[in-house]
């Protein structure tokens, strides 16, 4: 035994081992609740699981620590100070978003952000500008840009006219976290900016003015916004109207449901993104994939943009951008008036 160790722990087999530490991407999972161990399903699948997982709630952390053969950090200072960790997923509650990612940021650890960026627009431009000094990567989870259909639907009509976009979920429970109104602010925030996301990509153009009239219809208990119905405008000219509620699923288009149209072309995507409408001229058509492979995608994106050393396909304007059109489009229903949305980065 000790001959084999010392043979492992000889220079050439150290730097293999080393090699292969930098193939590998040091991962921190803070927030080991559902999105938590949902990245960290991901990433395992992808031959990277992470290494070290934190959460307030120490059972949680220990349990995906043991799933995923990883240590479970006592406090967020360990993760960040970790030299092994080179980037963390942040997948707590909204409200705790701003601080972590700018402590990250300053740790010099790269950021999977999960959305909402945060909960003001103060927090969002605090998260970039830290980000910006920092210089390092961060990523906004959108994982609707990584559906297979979704990339069809960009490709066959490039410069759109006019866009719908529509999340539209069964009821949230008033006791949930996402509907506490500093935790998680409803599901217009927390949902409505993969709606936005969306359509500004798809869009392929700047966002320029949004209007919005914003209610609560269903949870007159809460102070949040739970129902949305807004515009926006692009540089391009075209425009987006965009619907979120959890006033319930419409029966035959399920949660998510977008359309684009140019001159030629209109595409109806709905099913939870895995069905496609193609109008081509007259001549309609349809594309099915069976399973929804975001969540993954966008893991694998993550990796590959860390070890290219570039940009991701989201990254932390894109989160800006979402949150701000969000908070904006709620302003103008609050003040009757539509806001400019001209100085977005
Ligand atoms: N991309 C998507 O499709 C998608 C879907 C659902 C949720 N989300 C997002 O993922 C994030 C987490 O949501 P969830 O559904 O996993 O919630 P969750 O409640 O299941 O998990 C959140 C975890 O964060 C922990 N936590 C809270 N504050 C903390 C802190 N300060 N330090 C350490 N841990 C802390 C909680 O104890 C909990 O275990 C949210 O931003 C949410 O909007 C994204």
């Amino acid at each position: 035994v000790n001959t084999f160790l010392q043979v492992l722990f000889s220079s050439p087999f150290k730097a293999f081992r080393n090699f292969k530490f930098i193939m590998q991407v040091g991962i921190g999972i803070i927030g080991c609740g559902l999105i938590g161990e949902t990245h960290a399903e991901c990433l395992d699948q992808l031959g990277n699981p992470p290494i070290l997982f934190f959460d307030q709630d120490d059972k949680r952390s220990s349990q995906l620590a043991k799933k995923y053969a990883g240590t479970s950090a006592k406090t967020l200072n360990e993760v960040l100070d970790s030299l092994e960790v080179h980037a963390v997923y942040i997948c707590t509650h909204h409200e705790t978003h701003a601080p972590i990612a700018i402590s990250a940021a300053r740790h010099k650890k790269h950021l999977f952000l999960e959305k909402p960026m945060a909960l003001t627009e103060k927090e969002c431009f605090d998260i970039v500008q830290a980000v910006q000094q920092a210089g390092v990567m961060c990523m906004s989870g959108f994982k609707l840009r990584y559906y297979p259909l979704v990339a069809k639907m960009k490709t066959l009509v490039q410069q759109p006219l006019i866009l719908n976009g529509q999340i539209l979920d069964s009821r949230w429970p008033d006791d949930s976290w996402a509907n506490d109104p500093v935790k998680g602010g409803g599901n217009v925030l927390s949902q409505g900016c993969h709606a936005i996301d969306l359509l500004c990509w798809l869009a392929n153009s700047k966002p320029v003015r949004v209007y919005g009239e914003a209610r609560n219809l269903r949870h007159p208990s809460l102070d949040i916004v739970d129902s949305l119905a807004a515009t926006i405008s692009f540089e391009s000219g075209a425009v987006a109207s965009l619907t979120i509620a959890d006033t319930g699923e419409f029966p035959l288009i399920s949660k998510f449901s977008f359309e684009a149209a140019d001159n030629q072309t209109t595409l109806h995507l709905h099913n939870r993104l895995k069905s496609l409408y193609i109008n081509s001229a007259g001549n309609i058509t349809h594309e099915h994939t069976e399973e929804e492979q975001g969540f993954l995608e966008e893991n694998r994106e993550f990796l590959t943009a860390l070890r290219d050393k570039r940009q991701p396909l989201s990254n932390e304007l894109d989160g800006l951008h979402a949150t701000m059109i969000l908070l904006r489009a709620i302003e103008a229903s609050r003040s009757g008036i539509a806001q400019s949305l001209e100085d977005l980065p």
